[in-house]
């Protein structure tokens, strides 16, 4: 995909000297760290590029142009640190010392009108989350694999879902071919028929709860029964794991057969995510994949590393669930 937007090396390296200097740990004080990004934008210290990029992707969103936009050259930690794989989260804690990528998805969030989403019992209610493999989860279909990753959208099963998604490409192979997929839900309902999308709109469909999720929380085994289409066109979907909650109706299968081959027939985009560049796109108007191409080093693909924040639409969307924070900080629920 082409960037909307690449920042200049100055306007990239002024920024990242800001975002250093914070006096605050999104890990640590997460309100803290917001607010001191919130100052940033309003004493002027963000490049204007970056705030006018900002302005068009909300723009793009709301004329329906496009979901999908990639921001490139951004401000990234001088030190990336490897972290241990048998378990980079506790890891991260330990050698991260700035919080550069995490300061541009903030700015980013909060320059697009999009509050970040955090679950309580997800990576200890961080609202800046790894794209990074834990031996613990390798072939799985979770945030931690070291493999691919089939159409979805996160955390399909469970109840509060988020609306973007941004990845912000902290450590990419150079060789070997990663790329992310993404397709647009108006480009699935052209090969779905209006029998089909019926049936896919009533709530008589389930998803599995992921293994990391079931790890983290022994109650989430399986969703409530869902809609697989619901709005316009947003999907609530996870390939091989979403099906019927009646496995005896035929009629639902064949629904799904319908969408399964739409997601064959589609047109979808590729970004293959390099160092710098950030990947904001829509997670239930649209579905996204990971898929592994050409690989010819798999130890150092194995040390990707994708920061990740999830996002609601807008401040109302964010409001709906103002019951659902846990302790008041804004965005974090429990779940
Ligand atoms: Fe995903």
């Amino acid at each position: 995909m082409k960037p909307v937007y690449t920042f200049t090396d100055s306007d990239r390296d002024s920024l990242k000297e800001s975002l250093e200097f914070l006096g605050a740990s999104p890990y640590e004080d997460y309100e803290k760290f917001s607010d001191a990004i919130a100052a940033l934008i309003a004493e002027g210290r963000v490049p204007d590029g970056l705030t006018s990029a900002c302005r068009l992707i909300r723009g793009q969103r709301e004329a329906r142009v496009t979901y999908a936009h990639v921001i490139s050259n951004s401000p990234l930690d001088s030190e990336r640190p490897v972290f241990d794989q048998s378990n980079p989260v506790d890891d991260k804690y330990l050698q991260k010392r700035t919080f550069v990528g995490e300061g541009m998805l903030e700015l980013v969030g909060r320059l697009t009108g999009t509050p970040l989403l955090s679950y309580a019992t997800r990576n200890n209610g961080d609202f800046f989350h790894d794209v990074y493999a834990d031996n613990r989860y390798a072939g799985t279909q979770t945030q931690k694999t070291d493999w691919e990753l089939h159409w979805h959208n996160d955390r399909t099963a469970h109840p509060v879902r988020a609306d973007y998604l941004a990845l912000l490409g902290m450590r990419c192979p150079t060789k070997d071919l990663v790329y992310t997929k993404y397709v647009d839900g108006r480009e699935l309902l052209k090969y779905i028929s209006p029998r089909a999308q019926e049936l896919l709109r009533r709530p008589e469909f389930v998803t599995p709860y992921d293994e990391l999720s079931r790890d983290s929380n022994k109650g989430q085994r399986l969703s409530e029964a869902h809609a697989v289409l619901e709005n316009e066109h947003s999907f609530r979907y996870y390939d091989t794991r979403t099906e019927p909650a009646d496995r005896a109706s035929a009629a639902h299968y064949e629904a799904l057969r319908e969408f399964r081959d739409a997601l064959a027939k589609c047109r979808e985009q590729y970004h293959r995510i390099q160092d710098g560049d950030l990947l904001v796109i829509a997670n239930q108007d649209g579905l996204h994949s990971r898929q592994m191409i050409d690989i010819q080093d798999a130890g150092t693909t194995r040390l990707r590393w994708l920061l990740k924040t999830y996002a609601f639409r807008d401040d109302a969307t964010a409001d709906v669930h103002a019951n659902d924070w846990l302790d008041g900080v804004r965005g974090r629920v429990r779940d």
